[in-house]
This record gives C-alpha cells, sequence and structure tokens, in this order.
C-alpha cells in the first residue's frame, strides 16, 4: 500500500450524535400489563429500571390486551421511522461538532437495524434522505447487535480500497415495538435508540480515531436469539447469557492482545448492553475497573444494535486526547465483534 494509500486508510468519526424516544418505560409499567412481571426481579436480574420506547405506554397496552396490532400502529404513522430517528441523531452530531450538513458528502453511507421499515429500499438511504446529507453510494448491513463493529470494519474496507474518504454511519434499533407484551420474560428488557456519525480519513476537531476492528460469527447459534418475519423477538436467554459474557471477554481480549495493549493502557471499556449484571461481569473478567466501564442499559434497557453506540455518544463530553476506548458487542447469528478507538482532541 502507497503511503498515500495509508493516509486514506486511516477512519476518524468526526462527529456522532445519538436519539432516545421520550416515552419512558419503568419496570412498575410492566405490573400494569398484568403478566406476572415483578420490577425486583427486573433490578436484581437485567439491572434495567428504566428504557426508552417510540411507542406511548397506551399503545404498548393497547398491543397487550389485543386493541392494537403492530401493523395497525404502522399503518396509522405510529412506529417512527429509521429515517426519522437516524435524522435526529445526526442533528445532534452536526449541533455538538460545528459541521454543517450542507457542507458534507458522505462517500459511503451504511445503515443497520434489526428492526426495518421495509425489504428495499436500503435504510442508509432514508436515512441519508431525512438528514438531507449528499451521499456517494450508500448501502445497510445488519448482523442484530454486532451491527456497530461490522459498519466500521466495512467503512475501513471501503476506504482502504479508495471507494470513499468520506462516510456516515446510521443505526436506529425499535425492539419495543417488535416484542411479545403477554412474554414477561422478553417484553422487560428493551429499548429504543438512534445513533448517526461522520467519518472522514483525517482527524478534524475532537474526534475518535478507528484503530482496529474485529468480526466473527458461529452460525450453529443462527437460532438460538430469532426475530422472523412478523413475529415477536424470541431467545435462549439461559444459554446467550454464558456465551455472551465469554465473547464479550475474549473479543475484547483479542483486540487489545493484536496492538499491545493490557488493561491498564485502556481508559474506557463499553459492551453489549443487553443486561447489567452480565456486563458487570465480563467488565470484571477483563480486570476493569466500574470507573473505566461505561454502559447505560440500566437506563435504556436492551437497545440491540445500537447500545454500545449510543452509550459511546452519551460520554462524548468524557473522552480525552489520547484515551483508548474498547467495544465489543455479541448478538444474533450468533455474532460478535471489538472496535478499538483512539481519542484525537487537540483542545483538551
Ligand atoms: C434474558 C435474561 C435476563 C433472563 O434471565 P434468567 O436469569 O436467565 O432468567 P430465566 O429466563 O431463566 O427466568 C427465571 C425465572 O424468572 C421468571 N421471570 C422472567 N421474567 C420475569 C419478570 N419480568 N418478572 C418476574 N419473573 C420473571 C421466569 O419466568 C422464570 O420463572 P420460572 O422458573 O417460574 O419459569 C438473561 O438470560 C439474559 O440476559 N440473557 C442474555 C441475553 C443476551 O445477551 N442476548 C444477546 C442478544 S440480545
Amino acid at each position: 500500500m502507497s503511503a498515500d494509500q495509508n493516509k486514506k486508510s486511516r477512519l476518524f468519526l468526526t462527529a456522532m450524535g445519538h436519539y432516545l424516544p421520550e416515552n419512558v418505560l419503568d419496570n412498575n409499567f410492566f405490573d400494569s400489563l398484568n403478566i406476572g412481571s415483578d420490577a425486583q426481579w427486573i433490578v436484581d436480574r437485567v439491572g434495567v429500571q428504566e428504557r426508552r420506547s417510540i411507542l406511548r405506554p397506551e399503545e404498548i397496552r393497547a398491543l397487550r390486551f389485543g386493541d392494537t396490532t403492530r401493523d395497525d400502529l404502522v399503518q396509522a404513522g405510529r412506529i417512527m421511522t429509521f429515517g426519522q430517528m437516524g435524522a435526529k441523531a445526526w442533528g445532534l452530531a452536526m449541533e455538538r461538532s460545528g459541521l454543517h450538513t450542507a457542507d458534507l458528502h458522505a462517500g459511503a453511507v451504511i445503515g443497520g437495524t434489526s428492526v426495518p421499515d421495509s425489504d428495499i429500499p436500503s435504510h442508509a438511504c432514508y436515512a441519508a434522505r431525512d438528514s438531507k446529507l449528499k451521499t456517494g453510494f450508500a448501502f445497510d448491513t445488519n448482523s442484530a447487535c454486532s451491527t456497530f463493529a461490522v459498519q466500521l470494519q466495512t467503512m475501513r474496507g471501503a476506504f482502504a480500497i479508495g471507494s470513499a474518504t468520506t462516510g456516515a454511519i446510521f443505526g436506529a434499533e425499535r425492539y419495543t415495538s417488535r416484542v411479545d407484551y403477554s412474554d414477561r420474560k422478553g417484553c422487560i428488557l428493551f429499548g429504543d435508540s438512534a445513533y448517526a456519525a461522520y467519518v472522514e480519513s483525517a482527524p478534524r476537531g475532537k474526534c475518535l480515531e478507528v484503530i482496529d476492528t474485529m468480526v466473527e460469527s458461529s452460525p450453529e447459534g443462527a437460532d438460538t436469539i430469532r426475530m422472523l418475519d412478523g413475529k415477536s423477538f424470541e431467545q435462549d436467554g439461559k444459554a446467550v447469557q454464558k456465551f455472551a459474557i465469554l465473547k464479550t471477554v475474549s473479543a475484547a481480549q483479542a483486540i487489545m492482545e493484536r496492538n499491545n495493549l493490557r488493561v491498564a493502557d485502556v481508559n474506557w471499556f463499553i459492551g453489549h448492553q443487553a443486561n447489567l449484571r452480565m456486563l458487570a461481569s465480563a467488565a470484571q473478567r477483563l480486570g476493569f475497573d466500574s470507573e473505566k466501564h461505561l454502559y447505560n442499559v440500566d437506563f435504556f434497557g436492551n437497545q440491540g444494535g445500537a447500545g454500545a453506540p449510543v452509550t459511546l455518544s452519551q460520554n462524548w463530553d468524557k473522552f480525552r486526547h489520547g484515551d483508548t476506548i474498547v467495544i465489543s458487542v455479541v448478538g444474533s447469528g450468533l455474532t460478535w465483534g471489538s472496535v478499538l478507538f483512539r481519542v484525537h482532541d487537540k483542545v483538551s
């Protein structure tokens, strides 16, 4: 690779934002659904106190008691779209970075969701349109909860072959519209959120350099976490929990090892936001002190592929020049991956 190409293949998140819907669902809300849910059980076993939803509590109650269906809500325009959520996250990214959408061109736009609005067109096209972003090529990747790692790895590839030198990444998850509200095991887990980032091949202002990415899959586990066409989310929670802890740990260790980093060299750790007890166990096994462990599952639930990137975005102001951040994510597929970032910020 020539020096020029090498320079092109560096990848920086020069703007990042997130969006969390206003509707708050606390644990007591699920008691009112008459499904035998226990608020204390949720805190003890999952560590979630609240989650956000694109749906109003009364719409969820109507779903639970059969007074409406998801299709009815879609028809009534009550399911906020990927494009709408992505544009809100994009708005925060622009506001924080001081960039202006009208001045930008995203050579590659990569969307990602496990709760699609449509089979075609791609959600990347919807998000770019709704954000009024000029684009080169736009397409989606979906590997469920590991989507952010896959998006970044794919973007690195596009930069490395020179097919793009700028880009945008969008993700939005709306699991609260795809769970069975008569199932106390599944419906209490999830929250909705979205993220967006602008990426460039050179640093600008405060930004995160993507130093390395790693993604892997184990398709023998394809049936353990599923959302079949038109059906609700289902998983073998116990089996997945063990696997998720092991892979969260091994994916973080692998990316640190191949970049010659020890735990002491890493400033921040973010895992897949499935369960706070699980995350605490993974962080402890890795040797990260609790102050290095960033999470949002306690107040936003499991946001699928959006949980880790939204946590990253929510903590943007904490990051200082030279900090290293490790993200480790696990999801349906089964898939897992990790990302290593370094913070650039000339002013801090
Ligand atoms: C889903 C998860 C929280 C369930 O926790 P768990 O400790 O495995 O609990 P179980 O599902 O075995 O349920 C234990 C009992 O609690 C009950 N329970 C479940 N939800 C409850 C609730 N909201 N309130 C009260 N009791 C509840 C179950 O019905 C079960 O009761 P039973 O023994 O009478 O049938 C946990 O397995 C998990 O987080 N797994 C990992 C998920 C993951 O990482 N997914 C990755 C991709 S999204």
